[in-house]
């Protein structure tokens, strides 16, 4: 295999050095085993319909892989996989002013995406913290969500075309960047979301948008969980939100300490909410803060009075992830209907004595778009192994909440290895006979990212 791999990339571009392996072969998970036998670094398309055609003809395996920041272990090859990596395959390749579309190769940096739109007065809407290393390919493969999904929503909105290259070694060009198209199925709506399970997504066609206006960023004290909707609900009456998220007080202690941040507020509360709306809403958002604090929903609060404080605002929202990391975290990214969310938060919260007795929970999320990281904290002392496999043990307690209000189980960061025995919590069995269905179509001998997503 790995000959004949060398046979069709120059040898530097096939590495099977244990470290490459190591590197090449993870995402940001840490509890699943890293067993790739080669890294492969194409440059073209022609490239990745070789390796693809290689592979249906040998018989291997292939694991597609982007920035390597997912979650869920998507990108994770734990069998002997070949993993594809589009780190060489990160040229933006063309800007259509008119159409207001970047078409990018799948390597592509998200950031570099900002970049490129802000130099021509444009603007890409789909961030995260993970901008930095997460890739488009991946993004598209996984359908990311982030921070301004309650204004722009997720990556899929933004997608205006795809090339693909199929499990079968088949190329196609699915939408062309077209706004109207009813010719059938959207199959490249079908690849949004695929996590690598049914071919390679090599390219894509981007759209942007108007810049934002100037904004601000209000954090608010919130002490009970359920006055976090409340809020919601006063401001969005008034002001339009780019973003309402949230996070706990133990977010707050883990990231001030880990990026020597300064806390929020004088107070302490047991909820954060932070907003996000443009400069002009500043009255609207402080007659709604006004509102907020009389009725006994909010403590306390500050709004940003420049960018950098904004950015530092911000800063202990997107510095969460990071701050847990060394803590090992399971992670849930739960989502209902923003509707449901009370409802659902009340479940939880009477819940999570029962369901993680003794362990410690990380809250925050994007509760504005109804989606929560409810992160269980590993206890210092249980092994990595023991700790997921307790959870694992538990999850199916809180799944049953998501499941009774029709909600999700993995919201934004895919199912993967991690979420992929709890996938008919939130999809049918007929629903996932039928995702088989279409993996057979296209990937019909079963090399794209076998393990992943589908039970
Ligand atoms: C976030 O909201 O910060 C991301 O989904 C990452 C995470 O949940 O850890
Ligand atoms: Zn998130």
């Amino acid at each position: 295999m790995i000959e004949k791999l060398k046979e069709l990339l120059p040898p530097r571009r096939v590495t099977t050095a244990k470290h490459d392996l190591d590197n090449w072969g993870r995402d940001w998970t840490r509890n699943f085993v890293v067993a790739p036998s080669a890294v492969v670094f194409p440059e073209t398309v022609e490239e990745v319909t070789a390796i693809t055609r290689l592979a249906n003809a040998e018989g291997f395996a292939l694991v597609p892989s982007g920035g390597r920041t997912g979650l869920s272990a998507g990108a994770v090859a734990s069998h002997g996989e070949v993993v594809v990596s589009f780190d060489r395959m990160n040229r933006i390749l063309d800007f259509n002013e008119a159409d207001r579309i970047v078409r990018c190769e799948a390597g592509v940096v998200t950031a570099n995406v900002h970049a490129f739109a802000l130099d021509r007065g444009l603007f890409y809407p789909v961030d995260f913290a993970s901008s930095g290393s997460s890739q488009i390919g991946g993004n598209v493969a996984t359908n990311a969500g982030g921070i301004k999904v309650i204004r722009y929503g997720m990556t899929r909105d933004w997608i205006a075309g795809i090339k693909v290259v199929t499990g079968a070694g088949e190329v196609l060009e699915l939408n062309r960047g077209l706004v109207k198209n009813a010719t059938g199925y959207d199959l490249r709506h079908l690849f949004i979301g695929s996590e690598g399970t049914l071919g390679f997504v090599v390219e894509a066609d981007l759209r942007l948008a108007e810049p934002p206006e100037p904004s601000r960023v209000m954090v608010l004290g919130v002490d009970r969980m359920q006055d976090i909707l409340s809020v919601l609900t006063r401001f969005q009456a008034d002001v339009a939100l780019s973003a309402f998220e949230f996070f706990s007080e133990l977010a707050v202690d883990r990231v001030t300490r880990h990026r020597s941040l300064a806390r929020p507020l004088a107070s302490s509360s047991a909820f954060y909410a932070l907003l996000e709306f443009d400069a002009n809403a500043e009255s609207a958002a402080l007659a709604a803060f006004e509102e907020s604090l009389a009725s006994g929903w909010v403590s306390d609060g500050v709004m940003s009075q420049s960018d950098a404080q904004a950015r530092a605002l911000w800063a202990l929202r997107e510095g969460i992830t990071e701050s847990i990391a060394p803590e090992t975290p399971y992670k849930n990214d739960l989502a209902v209907r923003v509707s449901d969310v009370p409802g659902f938060l009340d479940d939880v919260d009477r819940a999570v004595g029962r369901i993680y007795p003794e362990l410690e929970i990380c809250w925050f999320g994007h509760i504005g778009d109804g989606n929560v990281h409810l992160n269980i904290l590993r206890p210092p002392g249980l092994t990595l192994a023991a700790f997921y496999e307790r959870c694992d043990a538990m999850s199916p307690g809180l799944f049953e909440l998501v499941a009774a209000r029709g909600g999700s189980i993995s919201a934004e960061h895919g199912v993967g290895m991690l979420k992929r025995d709890f996938l008919g919590f939130s999809r049918s069995s007929a629903e996932i006979e039928i995702m088989r269905a279409v993996k057979t179509a296209l990937d019909p001998k079963g090399v794209m990212n076998p393990g992943k997503l589908l039970p």
